[in-house]
């Protein structure tokens, strides 16, 4: 489907990554972006008419309910918002309420959000929804290992939202990057890629039909070697350990 002239909804809206997709967005000719977010007035509206503030937790039925309710123009769905919460490992350290918060958000969330949207999508001609998610879905590294679960159970149902709704001509697409250079990863060493790269690739990829993209270099080359060796993948993975 083209940008220009879309509608989008861009939930994780005051995020580091979601900034970066307004303003490609925004680029790009969308014509309108809802800003999603739990605290809409903490999103930057660069562009007032373009750029619409409105409500949303993704783990809150209601709110992503009454969401779907408002933006009923809505064309193009990227749902952004994610959490990495557990650094402690499954047994060592491990935190329980965090890990579950991971799969409330990336999971579930992304889940609310598509289902209470497809309806809306159907009656807009089909359009599309990108779901970010992250190369952890595909590889594990333990010192992160619970947030590569929920991200693997989102692109779990990424895969099965695409086929469902293929019918209703909704395309569905997975972004699964690298390490982004954004706040959630201030911490995580190089190589990162910029949010203005992953905000690019996710666009071309929603209007030129591809339907698993991976940006930066870490992601494409990692998504590589599992073609070739994914034991050579686990093994490499598998020394990012949890310290305590
Ligand atoms: N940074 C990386 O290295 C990296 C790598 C691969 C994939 N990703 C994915 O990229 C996406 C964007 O992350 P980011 O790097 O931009 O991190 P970020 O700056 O921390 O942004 C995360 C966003 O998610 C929102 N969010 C959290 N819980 C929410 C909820 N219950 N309902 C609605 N929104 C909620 C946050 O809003 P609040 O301000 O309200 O908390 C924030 O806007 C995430 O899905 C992340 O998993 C990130």
């Amino acid at each position: 489907m083209k940008i220009a002239g879309a509608v989008s909804l861009v939930t994780g809206a005051n995020g580091g990554l979601g900034q970066a997709y307004i303003e490609a967005l925004l680029a790009a000719g969308a014509a309108k972006v809802y800003a999603a977010a739990r605290r809409p007035d903490s999103v930057v509206v660069s562009a007032p008419g373009r750029v619409v503030p409105i409500a949303l937790d993704v783990t809150d039925e209601r709110s992503v309910a009454a969401a779907a309710a408002v933006a009923t123009d809505v064309t193009l769905v990227i749902n952004n918002a994610g959490v990495a919460l557990n650094y402690g490992g499954f047994v060592t350290a491990g935190n329980t309420a965090a890990a579950r918060q991971e799969m409330e958000v990336n999971y579930f969330g992304t889940w609310w959000v598509s289902r209470a949207f497809a309806p809306v999508l159907k009656a807009n001609s089909g359009g599309a929804f990108a779901n970010v998610l992250s190369i952890l879905a595909l590889v594990t590294a333990p010192i992160i290992g619970t947030y590569s679960a929920s991200k693997a159970a989102a692109l779990a149902l990424t895969r099965s939202l695409r086929a469902e709704l293929a019918a209703q001509g909704t395309q569905v697409i997975a972004v699964l990057p690298g390490t982004i250079d954004t706040p959630m990863s201030k911490d995580y060493p190089d190589p990162k890629v910029s949010v203005a790269e992953v905000a690019a690739l996710t666009l071309r990829a929603i209007e030129e039909g591809i339907s698993e993209v991976y940006p930066g270099e870490q992601a494409s080359r990692l998504a590589e070697q599992l073609l070739s060796d994914p034991k050579a993948v686990e093994k490499q993975m598998s020394s990012l350990l949890p310290t305590a």
